[in-house]
């Protein structure tokens, strides 16, 4: 997850929270890296739900049925067995481990490959790829591009069925240097210690192309023919933006197969929890937009011993002021993503609050009942305010050169992550009406916002503010979640986490709710490609350090991805879709 994504860990198998009976606050609990399931954690008795009582599904929520192969069950069921051996478990955590060993980090502003000499980390990486998995290099088309971005195809017999689309990345966020020493293993280690596998990418996102690769080389062991291609997409800057992977990476999978060409797309993004009596997964069908803007105050320069009222640095207090007395107001939305997996937990986990449980029920058709729901749910966890709005963050500022001279110039970039609901352009027609008045009324600035000046170009004025947008990103399109491809995938993850129960969920009920991300991760360059994107690695309690200190996972938990993966392949290798 690139670092514009919220650097949650995963919660771990949540307590049944017995002790913590009626207490305030909610729990958030955020998933699997980036997709947040916001789950409350209080206790009261399971109420009895409205259902459906021609399929005695709950009318909200309905649950895809468990999916197993068919037509390759006596494979599935072979090489799930085979994975849950401690011979396989050994196997996992050896590719694992040696990918993580090999350091591929990513800078930020990294210049292009080819001339920024950081870049170079890739090839080892890329190499160690070709030794680890022969079959897969056999047996697949390799095709680089811009050098380290990689995207296998595995071509399916059918040529007219749409290929399915799995992504990765196999860069890194850096190790701080003056972090080093608080690494229990050595941060490029790939250290097991009999449970965790410990390193840098053990869980953001060596896990994810270790799994999917390791997953193929086991299929071609076993003489898996593919019916539908199957293609991959590795990028190698996730960490930065994905500018130079995975930016390449889409514009050239969209030239090769054409505009809405794959059946689906499975990037890394949630995973799975274990909360209120009940797992739920929530792969994240939605992702927030993006953007950053430059709030530039400009203004005479001079001797500071004769100074204006108000310097350039004095007048952007002043507007990072009047932006954070008015944050963008946050709601939560029916129809949006965040309210349908805020909806699922009430009409499947089984020890959600009562009261909160029937508000969020009634709140798609009761107005008093919405806003019942959003005061409870806001009033006990700010995170799930900021998910459910358009977020501002001044999140840097510079100004002024030398204590005797008038700062001449003076600049904050503000950080928002834009609402599912909402749009770049609302975003920043917000940001504008806010500063605009009180930079012409209070300060006699002239005023340019993004590219058009909203004060008469001749007009004498004290200065100038400047609004510009270095960096946008639309909210993503929503994953419709309930097309085939997403039921293919609840129930994909539903029998995965069985056919593994015994080592990572035990026996509770598994739910599988949309999810939306925080963040943004490479499908962003995919758009185009897929209606039916999805973030979910299948991830679980047993990751953590993610972005920080002590990365690690659970040696079963990594086994329990190339389940997943397994149980995906072969699901849609024979699904319509
Ligand atoms: C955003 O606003 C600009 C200027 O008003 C307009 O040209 C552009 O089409 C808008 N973009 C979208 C996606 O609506
Ligand atoms: C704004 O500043 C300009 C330039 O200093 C000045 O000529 C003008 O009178 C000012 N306007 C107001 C309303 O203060």
């Amino acid at each position: 997850m690139d670092d514009t994504k919220i650097k949650a860990e995963l919660p771990g198998v949540i307590p049944a929270p017995r002790q913590t009976r009626r207490r305030w606050p909610i729990l958030l609990a955020c998933l699997a890296l980036v997709g947040c399931l916001h789950l409350l954690r209080l206790v009261s008795p399971t109420s009895r739900l409205p259902c459906d009582k021609t399929t005695h599904q709950p009318a909200v929520c309905p649950q895809s049925d468990t999916l197993v192969p068919e037509k390759n069950s006596a494979l599935w069921t072979e090489l799930t067995q085979l994975q849950a051996t401690d011979d396989f478990l050994g196997r996992a955590v050896a590719q694992l481990s040696a990918a993580v060993q090999i350091p591929t980090e990513t800078f930020d502003s990294m210049g292009p490959v080819g001339e920024d000499p950081r870049w170079v980390t890739r090839g080892p990486f890329v190499d160690h790829l070709v030794a680890a998995f022969p079959l897969v290099h056999a047996a697949m088309d390799l095709q680089k591009v811009n050098t380290y971005g990689l995207v296998y195809t595995w071509q399916g017999s059918d040529a007219s069925l749409k290929p399915l689309l799995l992504m990765g990345h196999y860069d890194v966020v850096p190790v701080a240097p003056l972090s080093v020493d608080e690494w229990t293993h050595p941060a490029y280690s790939g250290h097991f210690d009999g449970e965790f596998i410990w390193g840098r990418g053990c869980a953001d996102d060596k896990s994810g192309v270790i799994g999917i690769l390791t997953t193929i080389e086991l299929l071609l062991e076993n003489d898996f023919k593919p019916t539908r291609t199957i293609v991959l997409s590795f990028g190698f800057d996730e960490e930065a933006g994905g500018f130079h992977g995975a930016g390449h990476l889409g514009p050239a999978l969209l030239e090769r197969f054409g505009p809405d060409s794959f059946a689906m797309i499975v990037d890394e993004g949630a995973g799975f929890v274990e909360t209120y009596g009940a797992i739920f997964a929530t792969p994240g069908v939605a992702e927030k937009g993006y953007t950053d803007i430059s709030v530039e105050v400009q203004s005479p320069g001079g001797h500071s011993s004769i100074p204006p009222e108000h310097t350039s640095i004095g007048i952007l207090a002043a507007l990072i002021v009047q932006l954070e007395a008015n944050p963008p107001p946050a709601h939560l939305v029916p129809g949006t993503t965040l309210f349908e997996m805020a909806q699922c937990l009430a009409a499947h986990a089984p020890d959600l609050p009562v009261d909160l449980k029937r508000v969020l029920l009634r709140a798609g058709h009761s107005e008093k009942a919405r806003k019942e729901a959003e005061r409870m749910l806001f009033s006990s966890d700010p995170a799930f305010r900021a998910l459910a709005g358009t977020t501002q963050a001044v999140d840097v500022i510079s100004g002024g050169v030398k204590s005797n001279a008038l700062p001449e110039q003076a600049v904050a970039i503000v950080n928002h992550r834009i609402a599912t609901q909402s749009s770049v352009n609302e975003t920043l027609k917000r940001n504008t009406d806010l500063l605009r008045d009180l930079a012409i009324e209070r300060f006699n600035l002239s005023v340019i916002a993004h590219g058009e000046q909203l004060t008469p170009a001749s007009a004498a004025s004290a200065g100038t503010l400047i609004l510009s947008t270095p960096r946008t990103l639309e909210p993503a399109p929503i994953t419709p979640s309930d097309a085939p491809p997403f039921k293919l995938l609840a129930g994909t993850i539903r029998a995965a986490i069985r056919a593994s129960s015994d080592k990572i969920a035990g026996d509770s009920p598994v739910y599988v709710a949309p999810g939306m991300m925080s963040g943004n991760t490479d499908t962003r360059y995919t758009w185009a490609l897929s209606r039916h994107i999805f973030r979910y690695g299948h991830g679980s309690g047993g990751m953590g350090g993610i972005h920080t200190v002590n990365e690690h996972i659970r040696a079963t938990d990594f086994v329990g991805m190339i389940t997943f993966f397994t149980t995906l392949i072969l699901n849609v290798d024979e699904a319509v879709l």
